[in-house]
């Protein structure tokens, strides 16, 4: 059968096995949504987060970009964030990053990339923060798994630079962030070892926005 077409097939035969197991499935999941953690990875399709979570639907609210990248001035992701923190009460946001993401090895190599090249330019800037640590790594694999990570970091780091992130994080300790990586090869998860509290102290007196309830 045709690819396309099976997937409506794959859709009726997921459908009759979940009222399989339970009759109600869909009635209870159509009243409302509960999900404990908002996801941001990359798009790659070898990444899907419901599923390398081990999570249900209605377990996770999830957002997906090319290298998993928080943006200021994505309205999309702001969205995301502050629809999940604000209204769902979101208390873990996860930046999930994989080892082997194109668009990492993308930033590594500079190339005209048309529409991807301002994209790209949020990665290159991660480069550039950690520029001295990076060059100092020679085995050009180590390097680009240490950029892989580096981007989580930065990317999670760019999320407490929110407005409203800051307000309810210096006063609740809440959202937790967490930076995590995961390997294509193993299928592993990993949370990266940082102290994300410790490095926006090193870095708030640029970003504190001093908000005041
Ligand atoms: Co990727």
């Amino acid at each position: 059968m045709d690819q396309y077409l099976q997937i409506f097939e794959n859709n009726k035969a997921w459908v009759k096995s979940k009222l399989s197991a339970d009759e109600h499935f869909f009635e209870k999941l159509a009243s409302d949504q509960k999900p404990h953690f908002l996801y941001i990875g990359c798009s790659d399709s070898r990444v899907p987060a419901n599923v390398i979570m081990g999570l249900d639907e209605g377990e996770v609210f999830v957002h997906r970009n090319i290298a998993n990248l928080v943006v200021s001035t994505d309205n999309n992701i702001n969205a995301v964030i502050q629809y999940a923190v604000e209204h769902l009460g979101i208390e873990h946001i996860i930046v999930c990053g994989h080892y082997g993401c194109g668009g990492i090895k993308a930033a590594l190599h500079p190339t005209d990339m048309g529409q991807l090249n301002s994209w790209l330019q949020t990665l290159r800037d991660v480069y550039r923060i950690h520029q001295k640590e990076l060059d100092e790594i020679i085995d050009p694999h180590k390097k680009f798994d240490r950029l892989v990570e580096l981007n989580v970091i930065e990317q999670c780091v760019n999320i407490v630079k929110i407005d409203h992130v800051q307000r309810k994080w210096y006063k609740t300790g809440l959202p937790k962030i967490h930076a995590w990586v995961y390997d294509l090869h193993n299928g592993l998860l990993k949370e990266l070892p940082v102290n994300l509290g410790e490095y926006f102290s090193s870095i708030r007196n640029i970003y504190d926005l001093k908000i005041e309830d």
